[in-house]
């Protein structure tokens, strides 16, 4: 795979294990621009911040926090000032205030700059790289030669959430994980900077009825095509 493979949609279409496994079977570079948001998250809470906060509060916090993404599909990383916040960024307070710290134009600006350097880094050199999120196609690399969106009813992405928090140890309650889907994606397809939609040249799978392995077998032949 030579260049950017650009995967959006919204949570538990799939993206993510897609996104590794594509980047895998064609030994390119991953980068999960959904933990970068989550990470930047993480340090605004940290620093006292929660919903009340003010965009430059938020900015401030965010921007100032040291993260490094891993961009290794085997193994993904995230660090937050050295630490290993994989773990901590797929919690509840993260999933629940993470929506308002991406809507904030100042955040979206430095991660999008951030993501530029990770990117030239994996395919300046003639490599590959699939990049995950919800803006990718239409922002971050408006010109990558393939375009994927995944959706899925809520309810399907809800129960695909749900069996993952389970499988992490994380209690899972089905309604509150289903309010949580719609309400996320009512905050990401409203905001007002870089909202979630599908970028006119992608590609659109809609995920209901088709499994992890049909969908990566559909990209890697569009892939080697
Ligand atoms: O993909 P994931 O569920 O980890 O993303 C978490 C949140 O990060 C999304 O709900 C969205 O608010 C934000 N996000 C974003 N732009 C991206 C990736 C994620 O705004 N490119």
């Amino acid at each position: 795979l030579r260049g950017v493979v650009a995967m959006d949609g919204p949570s538990g279409t799939g993206k993510s294990t897609v996104s590794r496994r594509l980047a895998q079977a064609c030994s390119a570079a991953y980068l999960d621009t959904g933990a970068m948001y989550r990470a930047a998250t993480l340090a605004a809470l940290r620093a006292g911040l929660g919903e009340g906060a003010t965009e430059d509060e938020i900015a401030r916090a965010a921007i100032g926090a040291r993260l490094e993404s891993g961009t290794d599909p085997v193994a993904p990383t995230i660090t937050l000032d050295g630490e290993d916040v994989s773990g901590p960024i797929r919690g509840p307070e993260v999933t629940g205030f993470v929506s308002a710290v991406s809507a904030v134009p100042q955040v979206r600006a430095e991660m999008v700059a951030r993501q530029h350097a990770l990117i030239r880094a994996a395919v300046g050199s003639g490599g590959g790289m699939v990049v995950e999120g919800r803006d990718i196609g239409t922002v971050v690399v408006p010109d990558a030669p393939l375009k994927v969106y995944l959706t899925a009813s809520p309810e399907v992405r809800a129960a695909r959430r749900g069996r993952q928090d389970e499988k992490a140890g994380r209690k899972a309650d089905l309604h509150v994980t289903l309010a949580d889907v719609e309400r996320r994606d009512r905050l990401d397809s409203s905001r007002r900077v870089s909202p979630l939609y599908a970028a006119a040249d992608a590609l659109v799978l809609d995920t209901d009825r088709l499994s992890a392995d049909a969908v990566l077998a559909k990209l890697r032949e569009l892939v080697s095509a």
